[in-house]
């Protein structure tokens, strides 16, 4: 089992494994890929995007026993997972057990993101700035609260509930619907057993990510997600429209404030209370007119979030996972900052975040052949006849590079024009507020 005794990576290429099979994983894959530490990239399950860089493998990120025996089969030597319900169900504990090596934080540590009522608790306990919050597991009380509690006022489910687990209520009929339909109707079942209610916070969300071993910390570039489904952060909450990174909101006097107040803290108090916390580590920020909050922890890179930031970093990815699952980060790794821009705007079947058709054929994928833009398939299938086809709300994301920000933003949205399915939306304005912060051209 390689852990603490910080085991050096093999000295040949690594044959890799990457679970899941959106377009976070497009992008791990494609960063693993430019590696020459990798041998062979298989990824379960997989799309048909990554299916261009990688052996993909017909097994579901959740489905822990087949990808133990895959692992072991094809002699994989690290593992890395994606999304955060095999985390939070434990899936590195299995691989652990088993003596595979894997990246990503055990089901102690995943807890971060698995409950909102222990992250409210563990903030407060570590003195990292969060909102005000009490937590509820029955109605009558909740109602109670809510009905002496200022608005706008914000209502959580405590489990994993897909990205749709939190309201934002404007009024009182909002904020008891809200409790009523997660602890009484089970709107989320189990996840919706307990709520967390917290303050509104004013302010701009950016998203910072860290990767840990445990100890250490690497800040990456600090990223702005669209999560609204319309220009102008109207409609509904999806899993994220667009992304752009650096984020210019959060200037290096603050990202300073965020890794001394809210990140090393988190990873020193996982680590003291025997959570040790190894992989990324992702704080959703509010930037508040007290500074920087967090609005929630992640354990897993985001999605768009990972389409703009990996494509930014000039380090060996393979080399540094290792490190991170074998607790053994250098004291001092040396990153640069972003040498660029990417910006990434999601392509999205008509009807979502609500309901909405599959099948529908894209054409013009293939972006110029310079490299400046790239497309990760989110919620793309082949159908029958082989063609690429929509299989999910989020079809895709185009990342655009570029010197400038507005070179990022130019590219992304020409190849955006250039893409074509029945009923494709996306929003017009990602990167929007990031002019607000940069000087006029
Ligand atoms: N883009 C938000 C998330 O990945 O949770």
């Amino acid at each position: 089992m390689i852990d603490s005794n910080k085991t050096p990576a093999p000295a040949r290429p690594l044959r890799l494994l990457v679970i899941g099979g959106g377009g976070r994983e497009h992008a791990l894959v494609w960063k693993l890929a430019r590696s020459p530490r990798a041998e062979k990239i298989f990824c379960a399950p997989g799309n048909p995007g990554i299916a261009q860089l990688a052996e993909c493998v017909d097994t579901s990120s959740s489905n822990v026993p087949a990808l133990l025996d895959f692992a072991r089969g094809a002699a994989i030597d690290l593992t890395i997972v994606g999304p955060e319900a095999p985390l939070v169900a434990g899936i590195v504990d299995s691989f652990a057990a088993a003596g595979l090596a894997i990246v990503g934080p055990s089901r102690a540590a995943a807890i971060i993101e698995g409950s909102k009522a222990f992250a409210k608790a563990f903030m407060r306990r570590h003195g990292i700035p969060t909102a005000d919050f009490e937590i509820f597991d029955r109605f009558a009380e909740a109602r109670d609260h809510l009905n002496q509690s200022a608005l706008p006022i914000v209502i959580k489910a405590d489990g994993l509930a897909a990205g749709k687990g939190a309201v934002v209520a404007h009024t009182r009929a909002e904020a008891l619907a809200a409790a009523e339909a997660m602890l009484e109707r089970r709107l989320f079942g189990e996840a919706g057993s307990r709520i967390v209610i917290e303050k509104f916070m004013p302010g701009e969300e950016v998203s910072v990510l860290c990767l840990s071993d445990g100890a250490r910390i690497i800040t990456l570039p600090a990223a702005q997600d669209h999560k609204a489904i319309f220009d102008q952060d109207r409609g509904p909450n999806t899993g994220g429209m667009g992304a752009y990174a650096p984020a210019p909101v959060m200037t290096p006097a603050l990202l300073a404030q965020v890794e001394a107040q809210i990140l090393r803290p988190a990873i020193a108090g996982l680590a003291q209370e025997g959570r040790a916390y190894r992989g990324v580590l992702y704080a959703g920020l509010m930037i508040t007119p007290e500074g920087p909050k967090v609005v929630e922890f992640n354990c897993r890179l985001g999605d768009p979030e990972a389409q703009v930031i990996l494509p930014l970093l000039e380090l060996d990815l393979v080399e540094l996972l290792w490190q991170i699952a074998c607790g053994a980060l250098p004291e001092a790794v040396v990153t640069s900052p972003p040498n660029g821009w990417a910006l990434a705007v999601v392509m999205a079947s008509a009807g979502y975040p609500g309901e909405y058709q599959t099948g529908k054929v894209i054409s013009a994928l293939t972006p110029g052949e310079d490299e400046q833009v790239l497309v990760f398939h989110s919620g793309t299938t082949k159908d029958a006849a082989g063609r690429l086809v929509t299989g999910g709300g989020r079809v895709l994301a185009v990342t655009g590079l570029g010197r400038t920000f507005e070179q990022a933003r130019q590219r992304a949205y020409a190849a955006v024009g250039r893409i074509s399915f029945e009923g494709a939306h996306y929003r017009t304005d990602i990167g929007a507020k990031a002019l607000r912060h940069l000087p006029a051209a």
